[in-house]
């Protein structure tokens, strides 16, 4: 089954946008959408319909693995692990391969299903096919995943499920968000597809109001090496008729001319662009360490947990 063409590229291509005061997503068409996304890495990743190859997806997760693998590093085996909107399981399964506990929940049956093929052979992973909003965490949590969830979610339901977790985290727990961001401002995008961009300003101040301080900030640059990749292939639909788009060539010739060059081209592309006036690619994505305000503010008086208190922002121009 092939998704619909995910809107995840060229914003300013993808009818309406909706500025200003906090976009209000309609979930009926968020769950209808992601209902029937593709089961497999490339549909979470919404890799689909570029003529990637299946090695697309998995050079982005490894690439994700490694900064994710350095975050998680001080975590006991013995932690607890809860991976919100969950997809497919890749990260379920990853973490489920290192901590002693984990729970995933998604809300797609279709990739639920999927989920529950790569995983049940664990026994340490209990599945949940729920929507994040009616699930209610257990206690005892030491690290919580939310990977690209946030971003299908109205500011309101951020807010009201990031304050569920609090009670649940250990003292030490870390929060890893991984979002897809913007420069500035928010934008929503409310058609078949709808999902609502914020820059890492706007989710320093959601995060804020729910009660999180930001440990770290990272720009996820396998992310960006992919999304360098999609915007090309969209470009290249627009500018060249249907029946010459060839995209298995063109999306295998586009995939692997930026990961011969990764990681450096994802400073120099954008840094390139920047220099000619353009912002690209449009959309980025960072990873977001949290921890409860009240903890943070321990944390600055005892000096550094996991990573420095300091706002790692690296790849300043891919932001
Ligand atoms: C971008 S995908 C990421 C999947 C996975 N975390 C990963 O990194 O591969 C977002 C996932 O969140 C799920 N999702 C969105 N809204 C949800 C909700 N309210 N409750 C549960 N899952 C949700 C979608 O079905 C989809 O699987």
């Amino acid at each position: 089954m092939t998704a619909p063409m995910p809107h995840q590229g060229t914003v300013q291509s993808t009818p309406p946008l909706a500025t200003g005061s906090p976009p209000q997503l309609d979930y009926s068409r968020v769950q209808a959408y992601w209902t029937r996304a593709q089961p497999s890495l490339l549909g979470p990743y919404m890799m689909d319909g570029f003529g990637f190859p299946a090695g697309a997806g998995r050079f982005r997760f490894h690439g994700e693995q490694k900064s994710i693998a350095r975050t998680i590093q001080s975590l006991a085996p013995s932690t607890s692990v809860l991976d919100l909107g969950s997809g497919v399981g890749v990260w379920t399964e990853y973490f489920a391969q290192r901590f002693a506990k984990v729970a995933a929940v998604e809300a797609s049956p279709i990739l639920y299903e999927a989920m529950k093929a790569r995983c049940s052979r664990y026994q340490n992973v209990t599945l949940h096919n729920r929507d994040v909003l009616s699930f209610e965490p257990t206690r005892g949590l030491g690290l919580v995943f939310l990977g690209g969830l946030l971003m299908y979610l109205n500011d309101h339901d951020v807010r009201v499920l990031l304050q569920r977790l609090i009670p649940c985290l250990e003292p030490e727990a870390i929060v890893l968000c991984r979002e897809s961001t913007i420069r500035r401002g928010v934008k929503a995008i409310q058609g078949d597809y709808q999902v609502v961009y914020r820059s890492v300003e706007t989710y320093r101040s959601i995060l804020a109001d729910a009660g999180f301080g930001v440990v770290s900030v990272q720009a996820n640059t396998a992310y960006i090496n992919a999304q360098m990749a999609c915007e090309f292939i969209k470009k290249w639909k627009t500018l060249v008729p249907d029946r010459f788009h060839c995209l298995p060539a063109v999306g295998r010739f586009a995939y692997w001319g930026l990961r011969l060059c990764y990681p450096w081209n994802t400073r120099l592309i954008p840094w390139l662009f920047a220099r000619m006036g353009y912002e690209f690619p449009s959309l980025t994505n960072h990873f977001f360490v949290l921890q409860p305000s009240r903890q943070t503010a321990t944390n600055r008086r005892k000096q550094p947990l996991h990573t420095p208190l300091i706002e790692n922002e690296r790849f300043e121009n891919a932001r």
